[in-house]
């Protein structure tokens, strides 16, 4: 298998697929402002997921109902300007497609026209059929999200790993295969067995992204603040820490407060 790397201009729906193809793996990770977004661009991943964890991870909310169609579109706007290459998915948040097909697309064309994403994501299968259909009739490209769905926790009761029984796993099946007909571009899979997601991405033409849904997957996401080591509370078996930033910048923190304190900051050079 090849890994060499095609340049993209910006990446696109289409891409995504022709990746796939190509069997490149898809890179995405989450942004919520300009300089995250900035920095996690220029670095060169594929897609950026403006994801409604932003509730959790920007707002401090225990899950990711609260956030409202308003903020996302707000954090959303702030992405897209820090942006030159990467595809821009956003997420339509709790409460405002499940409801209502013509809702749903009133969600997905505020967020497409004021904050210039490129796309939306949306969670569930079957539930919420109308709706997308509804989204792709307007031209709006739909990324599909199954396995744990973090809007439904309080259906689920917690966070464990979900379809690991075979009734479960085959809705999950059926849902995705659902999903690629109707016309989603591509699919994210959220903490389900490796196996099964392997055998949903084999049976996929589109891509099939997953976060805690093993290597056999067409690309993989991550909650940046998670990847970076910002967050340390949160320590699921499927996160790769590549930075320890909870640590670094607390200790840059106290070496500010020192320098304050001691009146060694600022120094000659660093005033007018
Ligand atoms: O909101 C989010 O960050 C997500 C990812 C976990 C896929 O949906």
């Amino acid at each position: 298998m090849s890994t060499a790397k095609k340049q993209y201009k910006r990446v696109t729906v289409k891409t995504l697929v022709e990746m796939k193809g190509n069997h490149e793996k898809i890179s995405m990770l989450t942004a919520y402002d300009y300089t995250m977004a900035k920095i996690i661009d220029s670095a060169g991943i594929d897609v950026i997921l403006v994801g409604d964890s932003a509730s959790n991870v920007m707002a401090g909310h225990e899950t990711t109902l609260p956030i409202t169609l308003d903020q996302m579109i707000y954090h959303a706007s702030s992405v897209v300007r820090g942006t030159e290459r990467a595809l821009v998915v956003v997420d339509l948040p709790f409460g405002s497609y499940q409801s209502d097909p013509k809702e749903a697309l009133r969600s997905a064309i505020r967020i497409m026209k004021e904050s210039g994403g490129h796309s939306v994501k949306l969670e569930g299968g079957s539930e919420v059929k109308e709706s997308i259909k509804r989204i792709l009739n307007a031209g709006i490209p739909v990324m599909g999200h199954l396995g744990l769905t973090p809007q439904s926790i309080y259906k689920f009761g917690t966070y464990t790993v979900r379809a690991k029984e075979e009734e479960e796993a085959a809705k999950l099946v059926e849902d995705a295969l659902a999903l690629q007909r109707w016309g989603c571009f591509a699919l994210v899979l959220e903490k389900v067995p490796a196996a099964l997601a392997k055998k949903v991405a084999d049976q996929l033409t589109i891509p099939v992204i997953g976060i805690g849904a093993g290597a056999g997957v067409d690309g993989q996401v991550l909650v940046s603040h998670d990847m970076f080591g910002m967050t340390h509370e949160f320590n699921p078996r499927f996160l790769r820490r590549y930075l320890n930033l909870y640590e670094d910048m607390g200790n840059a923190v106290a070496n500010y407060v020192k320098d304050v304190k001691a009146v060694d900051f600022p120094n000659e050079e660093e005033q007018y």
